[in-house]
């Protein structure tokens, strides 16, 4: 499909492990011959064996779960950066992409897709838009609710341990635990702000939730455009923001400890910048199960090269797993750290302050409405 272009283009695209279907998909998994197959093995192999530490140079004293914790603790980590995705959110009840059954991705029959992504894709997007638009008005959040885990991400930064937190989600949590929004980089953009494909006028998300809520095509009301109007989400087949590379180009060789969050590493660029932290910096993946850590080896190479997570490998000192909610992966870290209690605390008041301000809203609502009738 045109635009889910793979390799050196900086535009979003799905990538296809080996032996995984992901619908609709660019030129890479399925052309993959027996003699790229075997230069991939070996281009693996040399990733995962060209690195060796010596005990001095290695940051973990156990790799495990409490290693990290303990590390962490410690005065030499001070630039975490959190990579996070759908998994993060869905103990506020937005659903994620791939999991099987709740997934998005698995509940999208009545759009009568060409493949599940093409919802999510800027080409089919311009000739059918209504499907979109009409998941858009099903899937508005009706109250911005943070989870544990972004307020533990949250604490990182108050703890003056965050350097930057790179999301995939488009549903802006983060900002409502009071992160500033200089910490955040929104990798797949938001709903904020949206442009005309034409003219590029901007639209605020009032305009744009106004023309998703009455069921009408948003179109550009600049004199004689009339071109169809998209939020500024990041589709397959675009470009991800200017922001996203600046900070990454900035971001990751400093960074000390990686905590990767409820994302199935499936979508490039994204993914691979597991690989782009210095080879001494430990990695956490806290997630239900192990998303695609078999990264293909040349995708690798083409997004900046460095390591696969290689949780398993022999061998390996810095890569660690934590099969878990993020919720209750970030309470136990946080406890180890001996922040528990804190993380706690800000949960309940802070979801106590916006529970009334949620009840509030629905109190104006319901009066305007009765007002209006
Ligand atoms: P996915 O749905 O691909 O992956 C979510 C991951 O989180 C899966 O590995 C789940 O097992 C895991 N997970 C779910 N709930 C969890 C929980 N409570 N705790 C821990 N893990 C949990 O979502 P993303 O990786 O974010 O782009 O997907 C990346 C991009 O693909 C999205 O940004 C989206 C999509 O196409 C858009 O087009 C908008
Ligand atoms: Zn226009």
């Amino acid at each position: 499909m045109e635009g889910e272009k793979k390799g050196k283009d900086d535009g979003k695209s799905p990538k296809k492990p080996e032996g995984k279907e992901e619908g609709a998909q660019g030129a890479q998994g399925g052309q993959t011959g027996g003699a790229i197959d075997a230069l991939a093995a070996g281009l693996s192999n040399y990733f995962s064996s060209a690195v060796k530490l010596d005990d001095a140079e290695k940051v973990l004293s156990e790799v495990s779960f409490e290693g990290v914790a303990k590390y962490l603790k410690s005065d030499k980590c001070t630039n975490i950066i959190t990579m996070a995705g759908a998994g993060i959110s869905t103990s506020a009840g937005i659903p994620d992409f791939r999991s099987p059954g709740s997934g998005l991705y698995d509940n999208l029959q009545k759009y009568n897709l060409p493949d599940p992504m093409a919802i999510f894709n800027i080409q089919y997007f311009t000739e059918n838009p209504e499907p979109f638009c009409h998941l858009a008005k099903e899937l508005w959040p009706g109250h911005f609710k943070p989870t544990p885990c972004h307020y533990f991400v949250k604490q990182l930064h108050d703890k003056g341990k965050l350097l930057r937190h790179y999301t995939q989600n488009i549903d802006t949590l983060e900002h409502y635990t009071g992160l500033p929004a200089d910490k955040i980089v929104e990798a797949h953009g938001t709903f904020r702000t949206s442009h005309c494909l034409k003219c590029a006028k901007e639209f605020s998300q009032d305009w744009i939730k106004e023309k998703i809520f009455a069921e009408e095509t948003p179109t550009c009301d600049a004199e004689g455009c009339a071109g169809l109007v998209k939020p500024d989400i990041v589709f397959f087949g675009e470009k991800l923001p200017d922001r996203f590379f600046s900070c990454v180009k900035e971001d990751f060789e400093k960074c000390d400890l990686l905590i990767i969050l409820g994302t199935s590493l499936s979508v490039q660029p994204f993914a691979s910048l597991t690989g782009r932290v210095p080879t001494k910096t430990p990695r956490l993946y806290i997630n239900l199960d192990k998303g695609n850590t078999d990264v293909d080896p040349f995708m690798m190479l083409l997004m900046g090269g460095g390591s696969t997570l290689n949780f398993d490998e022999e061998g390996n000192y810095r890569d660690v797993f934590k099969k878990a909610t993020c919720d209750e992966g970030c309470y136990s870290l946080s406890e180890l750290v001996g922040w528990g209690k804190d993380l706690r605390k800000t949960v309940e008041s802070e979801h106590k302050r916006l529970d009334a301000e949620i009840a509030t809203d629905k109190q104006k609502t319901n009066a305007t409405k009765g007002a209006s009738k």
